[in-house]
């Protein structure tokens, strides 16, 4: 029988201590997978795998990690071993919109916005491999947007990263298909998490606002997103690879932030 069961298995999930990869790290722990999570704000991570383990019985573990420097990303999949042994799934999630005008951009926040949206899928897929190689029923999902398939005006470098990272998972299932791992990708809509509903209010944007113009008219909420990525890790879609599903409530549902006239000062 196939089924979203994901028993026995290990994932990790970057971001995961906030909107949707603690949205992902809950609904696969509820679905009987182990769990990492990773992120930079370890008191934060700790908290979220504590409560994730307490409600589901699941080992859920936090390692603290910047998902743009190698040497973390390589000590977050050697934790992950140690811990437990394995790797079966990989959640690329860790990222974030930084808006500029293109003319205004300083070059380091275009190269930052590169390495955290795109560059850090490649160091962790590619520090995972060897694991996964071992897995019987290896997948990675990749958390683009829908910038990267539309564009959004004040994010250049976001866009043209997260239009890459779709690029990058057709390339590696390509790639590593033939050796048993899947890789697919989703094009996140508008979705109220912690990072988002903080970055639309800069915008005068909210919840309300950014649902309305979508056909199934009102915003995403991380276990939209959470949801589809079990599908993509799960039996289900064991002939499904390289591809980007759109989870946005529906073509044309961007929202006004598209045209907005972007820049934002403490977008750190
Ligand atoms: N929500 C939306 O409307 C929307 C739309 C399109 C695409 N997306 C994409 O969906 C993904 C999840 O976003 P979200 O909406 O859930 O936003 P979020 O609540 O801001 O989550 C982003 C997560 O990424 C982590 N992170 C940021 N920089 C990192 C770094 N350098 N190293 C490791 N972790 C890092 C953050 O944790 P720390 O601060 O602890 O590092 C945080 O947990 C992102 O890739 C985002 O671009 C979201």
């Amino acid at each position: 029988m196939t089924t979203f069961d994901l028993k026995d298995r290990v994932a990790i999930i970057t971001g995961g201590g906030t909107g949707i990869g603690k949205a992902t790290a809950r609904l696969f722990a509820e679905n009987g997978a182990n769990i990492v999570i990773a992120g930079r704000q370890l008191e934060r991570l700790e908290e979220v795998a504590k409560s994730i383990s307490e409600d589901t019985g699941q080992r859920v573990v936090a390692i603290q990690t910047d998902v743009r420097d190698e040497d973390q990303v390589q000590a977050l999949i050697d934790g992950t071993i140690a811990e437990f042994g394995k790797l079966d799934i990989l959640i690329n999630n860790a990222g974030g919109a930084y808006m500029f005008p293109t003319k205004d951009m300083p070059p380091d926040r275009f190269r930052n916005s590169i390495e955290l949206n795109l560059t850090s899928a490649y160091l962790c897929s590619r520090a995972a491999l060897p694991h996964l190689l071992k897995s019987d029923n290896a997948a990675i999902v990749s958390m683009s947007s829908g910038a990267g398939v539309t564009g959004v005006k004040g994010g250049a470098a976001y866009s043209a990263g997260k239009a890459g990272l779709q690029m990058f998972t057709r390339v590696i299932a390509a790639e590593w298909g033939p050796k048993g791992i899947r890789a697919n990708a989703i094009a996140v809509g508008a979705v109220a998490s912690e990072g988002a509903l903080r970055s639309w209010e800069r915008f005068g944007m909210d919840a309300d606002s950014m649902g309305e113009n979508n056909p199934l008219r009102r915003v995403g909420w991380p276990i939209d997103i959470a949801n589809g990525a079990l599908f993509f890790v799960s039996e289900l879609s064991s002939w499904i690879t390289g591809q980007t599903l759109s989870i946005d409530g529906g073509p044309g549902g961007m929202g006004g932030i598209a045209d907005a006239d972007l820049w934002s000062e403490d977008n750190e």
